[in-house]
């Protein structure tokens, strides 16, 4: 590929000119998703709620066909939107995606991971223009056994605290959706619906104000010249760019959308071994970047529990898909906290930048996604 990136013909050209729905448009991943399949020439609408003072999707005067602000726990809203939108496909990622906040919030993180989710699936079931759905979910839907090795696809569903759980749940309600009605054996006959669900654990990465959340947590005190207190610093997590999981769920959609049934299953996208590092690591690695952030550890016996040890096995999605992360965790460090530092020292927003960067370094690495075909 040539200096220049050609955005369209990205994913054997497959979203230019698709409708898409997106739901979780206004959040993390979903701004960042919105924004690139907008490059390539998708239609893109949006559902979700809007519950952040600021969000990236604002800072980048978003480019989407359609903002539905809306709750994925009311059905009628939510079909009646995709009657109007008539998608060929969903990428669902609205969640309450926190674990702290399940603990205080159990009920309402089960009735949006679970029961909004069932919502998004009947909604789908109901629209006949949708041919293809990407289900987001987390690496923590696996039953985590605190264990040295990477949690597999068929490994089973589980969840200590009440987010986890969710997440493992809203597995089992598609997985009995795809059974009992986008069944593979019907494809084609009966219906016309490839459903894959996407497991891939800490996402980092500019534009991200969530709530209780370490990068956020470090930058919003940092330009206010504070300490960030942290609670888990011996926490190991697989950390990765944002543009890395989505580079996996559009491969997804791609392959779905060319009515590759195989595809139609569980996929995790995690980063490479080495970049399981603990929150501590993450933080010092930081400060390189960005001498300011400062931080203290402040660990508090009546913590709820949180997981230590979690990572997952990615053969499936190097060795079928061909998918591979990009940016290693140094990498992924700098341009997070670049972004952030632009941000508050110069007010610029550098997604546009970071995802340049991100698609040429995966052309060179020849990745099957930036190929022309
Ligand atoms: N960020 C991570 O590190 C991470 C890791 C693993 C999995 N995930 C999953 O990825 C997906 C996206 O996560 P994110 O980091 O962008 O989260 P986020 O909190 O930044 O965004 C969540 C989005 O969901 C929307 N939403 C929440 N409740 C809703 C409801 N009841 N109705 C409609 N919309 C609702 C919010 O408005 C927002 O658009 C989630 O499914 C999350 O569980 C995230």
């Amino acid at each position: 590929m040539e200096n220049v990136v050609n955005f369209e013909q990205l994913f054997g050209g497959i979203y230019r000119n698709k409708t898409i729905l997106l739901t979780g448009h206004t959040g993390f991943k979903g701004s960042w998703l919105a924004y690139w399949l907008t490059k390539m020439g998708a239609k893109v609408y949006g559902y979700a709620l809007d519950n952040n003072e600021l969000h990236h999707l604002q800072l980048l005067n978003n480019t989407l066909e359609h903002s539905e602000i809306g709750d994925i726990r009311d059905l009628k809203h939510l079909t009646d939107y995709f009657q109007k939108v008539q998608p060929e496909i969903v990428f669902h990622l609205a969640a309450q995606a926190l674990v702290r906040p399940s603990y205080t919030h159990p009920v309402d993180t089960f009735s949006t991971n679970v029961i909004g989710t069932a919502n998004v699936l009947e909604a789908c079931r109901l629209t006949n223009s949708v041919r293809a759905i990407v289900n987001v979910t987390s690496d923590k839907c696996y039953d985590n056994r605190e264990w040295i090795w990477g949690y597999r696809e068929t490994d089973p569903m589980g969840g200590y605290d009440p987010y986890s759980a969710s997440k493992g749940a809203a597995e089992l309600v598609a997985s009995s959706y795809r059974n009992s009605f986008f069944n593979l054996k019907e494809y084609g006959k009966k219906h016309k619906v490839l459903l894959a669900s996407a497991r891939a654990g800490n996402v980092i990465g500019g534009g991200d104000w969530g709530i209780d959340r370490l990068i956020p947590d470090m930058v919003k005190a940092t330009a206010q010249n504070e300490t960030v207190q942290i609670r888990n610093p011996k926490a190991t997590r697989p950390w990765q760019h944002v543009l890395e999981p989505l580079s996996g769920y559009l491969t997804l959609g791609w392959k779905l959308l060319n009515n590759q049934i195989e595809y139609a299953d569980g996929w995790n996208f995690g980063p490479e071994i080495k970049s399981n590092v603990t929150v501590g690591e993450v933080l010092e690695e930081s400060q390189k970047y960005w001498k300011d952030i400062k931080f203290n550890i402040q660990t508090n016996p009546d913590e709820h529990h949180e997981a230590h040890l979690l990572m997952l096995d990615c053969s499936k999605a190097n060795k079928i898909m061909k998918w591979k992360g990009v940016w290693e965790f140094e990498k992924t460090i700098e341009k997070t906290v670049n972004w952030y530092k632009i941000y508050y020292q110069n007010k610029q927003i550098n997604t546009e930048q970071d995802l340049n960067d991100y698609v040429k370094d995966a052309a060179q690495a020849q990745l099957i996604w930036t190929q022309q075909i």
